[in-house]
């Protein structure tokens, strides 16, 4: 099979056309349907992938070892405690060992700098598992899954995000969302909107694919969209002492069932995960125990209710992180 995106790194969406950002979804498609019919080709048998965790993770670490389980490749996962990175050894003298040992390399961590510098060093693919910027191989998953749960295509699909807009989610989704002619409301008080130069980029790449972008504050612009995203208040790597600020900036952008009303009826529920939606986690504890709200920026009663999507969207993490190493790296 050819693949014409073989040994690009993917490092974030803008990275791509909107030609090829729509290439990993359809691959993502036919390897799931594969999977599912139990005729999946592997494209990938032989290799060796390192997976770089500075930040924790269920889903992203999960799907990167099945994926390429299924494909024949071999994983090694690499904690902060488990190398130097960062200690004693530089990002720039990691990259060079690990791309002499590794056909490919998986980074998750604050510093959108760092899988930049181990793609430009390392000499072989880099895939982002997640930065303070951007969450690239989640906007795949997401837009599988909307894909899967719309009658209509994609540039005929409305999203809305609601809550913290000027982190990875956030700005990921206003991006992927124009990159694939979708409209995109995104509904967030000013300091929580995605910064001037994401909303730009978002727009050249509108004009391209016929999406709608509206940032507002104005919860009442979800009126009609197809699904509503939300996601934590407060992410990996942010202090605890931001959550005072964050739930009461925050609160008007909650997704309840009265905002699930607001956006439709046939509206579904998304989310990256994981979510504070009721008290029984440490963080769902404390949440209740401080500000007297079971869940956060979601009601438990939508999490679990009919109109969520949340676990197939979950399932779609390991779809669509396997297109995107198949693509760079099947042969
Ligand atoms: N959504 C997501 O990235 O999940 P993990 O943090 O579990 O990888
Ligand atoms: N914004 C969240 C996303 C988690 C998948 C974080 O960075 O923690």
């Amino acid at each position: 099979m050819d693949f014409p995106l073989h040994g690009r790194s993917f490092l974030r969406e803008l990275d791509f056309t909107n030609e090829e950002w729509a290439y990993f979804l359809d691959l993502a498609l036919d390897l799931k349907n594969a999977k599912h019919a139990g005729t999946e080709v592997q494209y990938l048998r032989g290799l060796n992938i390192a997976l770089i965790f500075e930040k924790m993770s269920t889903r992203t670490r999960c799907a990167f070892e099945v994926a390429a389980a299924d494909q024949g490749a071999h994983t090694t996962y690499l904690d902060p405690s488990g190398s130097h990175l960062g200690y004693k050894e530089s990002v720039a003298d990691t990259a060079r060992v690990l791309g002499r040992m590794f056909d490919g390399i998986e980074y998750r961590g604050d510093d959108q700098c760092v899988v930049e510098d181990l793609a430009h060093l390392s000499g072989v693919p880099v895939f982002n598992g997640l930065t303070d910027l951007w969450h690239p191989t989640q906007m795949l998953a997401d837009a599988l899954t909307m894909k899967e749960h719309s009658a209509k295509p994609l540039s005929e699909t409305a999203f809305a995000y609601l809550g913290d807009a000027r982190f990875n989610m956030g700005r990921s989704l206003v991006i992927s969302g124009a990159m694939l002619g979708m409209k995109v409301v995104i509904a967030a008080p000013p300091q929580y909107q995605p910064p001037a130069d994401v909303v730009d980029e978002a727009r050249v790449r509108a004009e391209q694919s016929g999406a709608e972008i509206i940032i507002t504050d104005d919860v009442e612009a979800i009126a009609g969209v197809d699904f509503v995203h939300t996601d934590m208040w407060v992410s990996m790597g942010e202090d605890e002492a931001v959550w005072d600020e964050r739930v009461s900036s925050l609160l008007p952008y909650r997704v309840t069932e009265e905002v699930m009303n607001l956006a439709g009826p046939d509206a579904k529920f998304m989310h990256c995960l994981p979510s504070v939606h009721d008290n029984m986690t440490t963080v769902g504890e404390q949440v209740l125990a401080k500000y007297g709200l079971m869940g956060a920026e979601v009601q438990n009663a939508v999490f679990e209710g009919p109109r969520s999507v949340v676990f197939d969207q979950a399932e779609n993490r390991l779809h669509t992180i396997k297109a995107v190493m198949v693509a760079t790296l099947g042969r």
